[in-house]
């Protein structure tokens, strides 16, 4: 498979690059801001236990802070309520304290496109990542492509960043990575799943995950982790490999400042920005 890599010359210099790569890299805890974590919401784990599983293989993938984001509407219309996400969260905060499991949990969503995503914002309906009202977690459908960009201009008419999610996995957008283009004057970010770099979604995931790194818009990097078998956090992996093909500089903003950005609310950092 041919892949087109960012040369990528800012921050700290080949010299200390090729020793990262060499030594391998250690970056510093990670912020993931997407993950199927909550118990008997969702996808995820069906149970408590199972849920302590999967945060505990959330701290050994150097992840400090993650970001639960249950599905909300589509086929999770009715479910997975803010205030029922809220309470879920702290619930499994306090079993991760009794466990001495080192991470915290804060309340997001994976919100399915949907005409009522704005008004379900202002009536507290769905959840923003962090819960600060900033970005919005957007799951396109997969069957078919339905155009967000109204929507996108919409929220950000309201002051919040929609964050697409996963698009690599979406079939029309790696057909046709350029399509996200046009959403820039929105302020729309894109979120690859880890695993997609390491070829977990087959090889159209694995080029278009590449490949939307060469847009001008921000990108960020998460597990999307719905378990500890066939959806496992793989975010150290990731970035290893990110820091070998681009650099430490980029995976560094692609996995640990833009996610932290996310959830701290502010502008996320673009890869190639000549101020970078
Ligand atoms: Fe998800």
């Amino acid at each position: 498979m041919e892949r087109r890599f960012w040369t990528f010359s800012g921050g700290d210099g080949p010299t200390r690059e090729s020793r990262r790569e060499s030594e391998g890299a250690s970056p510093e805890l990670f912020v993931d801001v997407h993950c199927h974590c909550l118990p008997g919401l969702d996808d995820g784990p069906e149970d408590q236990s199972g849920a302590l599983a999967l945060c505990e293989a959330l701290a050994a993938d150097r992840i400090a802070t993650v970001v639960a984001t249950p599905h909300q509407l589509g086929r999770y219309d009715g479910r997975c309520r803010a205030p029922q996400v809220r309470r879920a969260v702290a619930q499994l905060n306090r079993c991760l304290q009794e466990a001495h499991v080192p991470l915290t949990v804060v309340p997001g969503a994976d919100v399915r496109l949907d005409e009522r995503i704005v008004d379900l914002l202002q009536s507290d309906g769905i959840l923003t990542v962090g819960d600060n009202g900033r970005y919005l977690m957007l799951e396109l459908p997969h069957e078919i492509f339905v155009d967000p960009s109204v929507l996108m201009a919409a929220l950000a008419q309201s002051g919040v960043g929609a964050v697409v999610t996963h698009p690599e996995r979406h079939s029309f957008l790696a057909r046709d990575p350029q399509h996200v283009r046009q959403w820039a004057s929105c302020g729309v970010a894109l979120q690859i799943t880890a695993a997609s770099f390491l070829g977990e979604f087959g090889w159209h995931s694995e080029r278009a995950a590449w490949d939307f790194l060469h847009e001008r818009l921000p990108v960020l990097v998460a597990t999307d982790a719905h378990d500890t078998v066939h959806r496992p956090p793989r975010m150290t992996e990731a970035y290893n490999l990110l820091v070998h093909h681009l650099g430490g500089r980029a995976a560094d903003i692609l996995c640990v400042e833009n996610p932290r950005r996310l959830l701290a609310g502010q502008d996320l950092l673009r890869l190639g920005d000549e101020a970078l």
